[in-house]
């Protein structure tokens, strides 16, 4: 085991990030009040072309105007490859007052584009006087970014959280699939059997490979995980069986691209009852364990050790994050 210590991620709730398009200000209160605990402002891929120059200035006027409450707010701002971005950033941080919290910077592909933005973002903070420093979110959601996701991560303490983004990955990777998470038709195992016989199909996960390789460069890193949107927003289940199987593996919220969508992300990242339980009697087992000279024990049947405490922990402090 190396002797660095893994870093703690930023201590505060990201189970659920809602998007708005910001062309379409009408939303802008609503997500306000949302159960939400970011909001992220768009002025990338669910705006038109014509429409950048207005949603800029909306999502500058929302920053100013709007009673944001507790929300984390951040603001999406146009790819790299695109003629808008350093407008977007100049406009922002010249005009929005100090509530802006984040940036975040869609289709990431390396280090140096971290770098880019942390230039523009650090010479303008300087110039205006700004008191606090705009964290980063960047978006994993290109051959390249997956490439380089932990060159990403750490490329610079702005850094807070990478997120999947599904539609431009499975674009960007070649995947013959226009769906946005979850199952995908054609990505199955066949049983075993004799060809022409009624053989069972299983689903596999598309995004599994990309999930876990992000989650382990945030968790290196000390930067929040986080699922991107999930497309079909008539299909609840789906969506929560997203859900669950990232939270399984690691990551600490998911995008809703609809406001019905928060309450899911929500039920999924908020640790229930049950396993905060759970999780406090595992410990406790573990602590008499130790009283009496013992690293390892059975609780309901099942071996817990040391490693179980720290398993433990994530819950209860996971629950104690969003409680307090
Ligand atoms: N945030 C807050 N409220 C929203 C909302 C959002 N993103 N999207 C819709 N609403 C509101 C509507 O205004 C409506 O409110 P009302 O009951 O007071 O009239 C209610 O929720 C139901 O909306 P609905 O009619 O189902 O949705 P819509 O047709 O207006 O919009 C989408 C659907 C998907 C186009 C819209 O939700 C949207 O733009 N989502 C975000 C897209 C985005 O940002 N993509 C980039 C990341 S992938
Ligand atoms: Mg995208």
């Amino acid at each position: 085991m190396s002797f660095r210590i893994q870093p703690a991620t930023p201590a505060r709730p990201n189970r659920c990030q809602l998007f708005g398009p910001a062309s379409r200000p009408e939303l802008f209160a609503k997500m306000a009040v949302s159960a939400a605990d970011v909001i992220n402002l768009d002025l990338e891929d669910s705006v038109a072309p014509n429409d950048k120059d207005k949603a800029r200035k909306n999502a500058i006027d929302a920053i100013n105007q709007i009673d944001w409450n507790n929300k984390y707010l951040s603001v999406r701002i146009n790819g790299l490859d695109s003629p808008y971005w350093y407008r977007d950033i100049v406009d922002l941080l010249e005009n929005a007052g100090e509530r802006i919290d984040q940036i975040m910077i869609p289709k990431a592909g390396n280090a140096a584009d971290i770098y880019a933005v942390d230039a523009l973002v650090s010479s303008i903070e300087m110039a205006k006087n700004r008191k606090k420093k705009v964290s980063f979110e960047a978006i994993i959601e290109t051959a390249a970014g997956l490439a380089h996701v932990e060159e990403i991560a750490a490329a610079s303490p702005r850094m807070q959280a990478l997120s999947l983004g599904a539609a431009d990955y499975a674009a960007s990777m070649g995947m013959q699939t226009t769906g946005i998470g979850g199952t995908q038709t054609d990505y199955y195992m066949l049983e075993n059997g004799e060809p022409g016989s009624q053989r069972a199909m299983h689903w596999s996960d598309p995004w599994h490979m990309a999930t876990v390789s992000i989650v382990a460069a945030c968790r290196t890193h000390g930067l929040l995980p986080i699922d991107g949107p999930f497309g079909d927003i008539s299909d609840d289940e789906g969506f929560r069986a997203q859900a669950r199987r990232v939270a399984t593996l690691g990551m600490a919220g998911k995008w809703a691209i609809h406001p019905k969508q928060v309450a899911l992300a929500n039920e999924v990242f908020t640790p229930s009852d049950e396993k905060i339980s759970e999780a406090r009697e595992i410990i406790a087992a573990m602590e008499k364990a130790k009283s009496e000279g013992l690293g390892a024990t059975v609780y309901k049947g099942r071996l817990v050790d040391i490693a179980s405490i720290k398993q433990a922990e994530v819950i209860v402090r996971q629950s104690e994050m969003i409680k307090g």
